[in-house]
């Protein structure tokens, strides 16, 4: 599939069907927001994918720019911290040609006791046309979307969704693997207070994939086997016939009291290294992690850096998501 968009020197060349090299082709996509992967069907997510796809062509151009949201202006509300996320989104925004603009809650009127409505509104007010919002109470894209006419993307809220992540995994997966149906996924590690873990699971369920989550007892939530997919306590059952891992840190500030008795034994029994896979995974294992990674916890600092590994390469991929995911809201009729 070419991609519609022109390259330096091709300004004024047409498409075959003759529209302009400059102008989004025939797309099928309704949804103005992006709130969750819950609210996604598995067609859209492969479109997704695909417009990802493209675009990742796009970045490696001598010049990886686009005009598809000139004039568009779109402000990234981060309320909890973030490196990858954030900067992902706002070089997604510059690829794309959009103004851009971001705001920590830490330096802005939210500590002086400004609620997260009125901040939006006034942001609104400056004719902005798409939010970016990371919070750490969940729902809170979702109240957002529901106060103003922009565009809304969620970039994680608390516990419940970070539907990017999810998709830039699923088109990492995608790219190595070949496919995403019948892969078996294992998902290790702080379930319980991940909102990544979340949108993983629905995201990989949506697409066929075979998903088994694991961790301490106490870290995983109740009642998830609902979901579809396999619960394990025992790191040998997640590790023996995965062809991805997924491995997330423990989220000690959305913990309220201990769910473990320390880090010496979370290691012990759920952390990753080199040693255990050798003896437990498949040798052309996929090692992935959302970052940031507490090196030496989930992970050792050699497993990490294994040719299993390509958490690397699902940060440079966020890119090309990202600007997929804002390219086809701003299309959204
Ligand atoms: N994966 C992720 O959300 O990382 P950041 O918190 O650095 O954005």
């Amino acid at each position: 599939m070419k991609f519609k968009y022109a390259s330096r020197g091709e300004k004024n060349r047409k498409n075959e069907d003759g529209t302009s090299m400059n102008k989004p082709d025939n797309i099928k996509w309704t949804k103005k927001h992006l709130l969750g992967i819950e609210e996604l069907s598995p067609e859209e997510i492969q479109i997704i994918l695909e417009y990802a796809e493209r675009f990742k062509e796009v970045l490696k151009r001598p010049i990886p720019k686009v005009p598809a949201l000139r004039g568009k202006t779109i402000v990234n509300l981060f309320s909890e911290p973030s490196t990858r996320t954030r900067a992902s989104f706002e070089l997604a925004e510059k690829r794309l040609s959009a103004d851009n603009l971001s705001i920590a809650a830490s330096s802005s009127s939210f500590v002086k006791g400004e609620s997260l409505i009125d901040t939006v509104k006034n942001i609104e007010a400056m004719r902005v046309d798409m939010i970016v919002i990371r919070h750490a109470s969940a729902g809170a894209a979702h109240l957002v979307a529901k106060h103003v006419k922009a565009s809304v993307i969620n970039a994680g809220d608390g516990m419940h969704e970070h539907p990017t992540q999810a998709l830039l995994d699923i088109f990492t997966i995608k790219e190595k693997l070949g496919k995403v149906k019948g892969v078996n996924v294992s998902i290790i590690g702080d379930i319980a207070h991940s909102r990544v873990a979340r949108s993983n699971i629905r995201a990989l369920k949506k697409m066929g994939a075979n998903v088994t989550i694991c961790g301490p007892k106490t870290l995983i939530p109740k009642q998830i086997e609902e979901m579809g997919l396999t619960v394990t306590c025992d790191l040998k059952a997640a590790l023996k016939n995965a062809d991805v891992i997924n491995i997330l840190r423990i989220q000690l500030e959305r913990q309220e009291r201990g769910l473990f008795p320390s880090i010496r034994e979370y290691v012990k029994n759920f952390g990753i290294t080199k040693e255990t896979l050798n003896k437990y995974a498949k040798k052309d294992l996929l090692i992935m992690h959302p970052g940031p990674i507490n090196r030496g916890i989930e992970l050792s600092q050699s497993a990490a850096d294994s040719k299993y590994s390509v958490i690397l390469d699902q940060v440079t991929n966020g890119v090309a998501v990202r600007m997929a995911v804002l390219f086809l809201l701003n299309s959204a009729k």
